[in-house]
């Protein structure tokens, strides 16, 4: 495949995501002004997964297959060809995983256009810089390195620390469940739908954040690492004592918990590793307390700290930011043949 001919500024990227529940492809124009969006489309499968209280991984990996065709030709009508095809291939479900890796492998095969491989958390760090409506007059939303990401979603809970583009050190994670995945199982608890986060933030802003006092996992650890297990079964036990609860109370205490744990180890690692920009990413930055916390802290220690985080709509797992990841690596030449890309559900940055 020749790759003489890609004119890199501006550069028109086709982003396709699966790792999860949602299928989604966007198209990107990527030039030094900034990413803008052309077209995006997004499939939810949350409507299916809810009947059984969470992903059920065989049933993604069907759905993804049904719509994933249908939405990369209604994406690209009456566009041009993309330059570069960036398709998510880990970390994730390795029933969608596959999906996403095979339509891309083939697109690129048949209409000679070069692939890149993308890490799903790479893309939830560079979904700060989409630019929307709002920032379109303005200048680029630019990451400033050194970086440091906190990434939390159902899957992840990750401090990252950056200190250039691509460049990428796991400082801390979680030991066991991910945040996301906390609040979910603590909403199935309380007999909310799949996803709880959305729930339980919506309940908890009538609550009192300190009627009850759950444990802050590791909090007092020297380390960046998380574990929100036992959380959760404090959630199930003080339940089990008090079944006549205030949700709203319940669930503003135990987002206050997730809130503190994710703050000060972020703040925490800020102090030491002395970041330009913190980022804040993943499903669960849609908590708007959390959104706000964060931002407080940082303004209180650390002034000089530009703070990023995504517009609510590509805090869920999007093809854009994907797109956005995938220029990076595009502009870098780091292409990966058609017959050599391959899905890895475990892949760490
Ligand atoms: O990034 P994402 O769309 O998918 C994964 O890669 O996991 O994240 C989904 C997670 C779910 O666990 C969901 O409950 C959580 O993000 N979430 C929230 C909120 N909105 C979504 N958690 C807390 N508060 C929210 N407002
Ligand atoms: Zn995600």
């Amino acid at each position: 495949m020749s790759l003489k001919n890609i004119n890199f500024y501006p550069m028109l990227v086709l982003g396709i995501e699966s790792s999860c529940d949602d299928t989604s492809v966007a198209l990107l124009n990527c030039s030094k002004q900034g990413f803008f969006v052309l077209n995006e489309i997004t499939a939810s499968q949350i409507a299916i997964h809810k009947k059984y209280g969470g992903v059920v991984p065989e049933i993604a990996g069907r759905m993804h297959a049904e719509k994933i065709v249908p939405l990369i030709e209604e994406t690209l009508k009456k566009q041009p060809l993309p330059d570069v095809i960036a398709v998510s291939t880990g970390p994730g479900l390795i029933t969608g995983l596959i999906v996403g890796v095979e339509t891309a492998r083939n697109l690129s095969y048949t209409k000679n256009i070069p692939l890149v491989s993308v890490n799903h958390i790479e893309g939830h760090i560079h979904s700060v810089q989409v630019n929307n409506q709002k920032l379109e007059k303005n200048k680029k939303q630019q990451i400033n390195y050194p970086a440091l990401a906190l990434i939390v979603s159902g899957g992840h809970t990750e401090i990252i620390l950056m200190l250039k583009q691509g460049q990428y050190k796991v400082l801390g994670k979680t030991l066991d469940d991910a945040a996301g995945e906390c609040f979910d199982k603590v909403a199935k608890l309380l007999n909310l739908p799949y996803p709880g986060g959305p729930q339980i933030s919506r309940l908890a802003e009538n609550g009192n954040t300190k009627a009850i006092d759950f444990p802050r996992p590791m909090l007092k650890q020297d380390n960046f690492d998380f574990s929100f297990s036992g959380l959760k079964t404090a959630c199930l036990y003080y339940l089990q004592k008090n079944p006549n609860i205030n949700k709203n109370d319940f669930c503003a205490s135990f987002e206050q918990a997730i809130i503190d744990v994710l703050t000060a180890k972020t703040i925490k690692a800020s102090l030491e590793y002395k970041p330009k920009t913190i980022i804040l990413g993943g499903g669960v930055s849609a908590n708007k307390k959390l959104r706000e916390t964060l931002k407080i802290k940082i303004a209180q220690e650390l002034p000089t700290v530009q703070f990023l985080i995504p517009d609510l709509k590509y805090t869920m797992d999007n093809a854009v930011m994907i797109a956005v990841a995938g220029y990076y690596q595009a502009s870098k030449k780091k292409f990966t043949p058609w017959n050599k890309i391959k899905a890895n559900p475990v892949w760490e940055l």
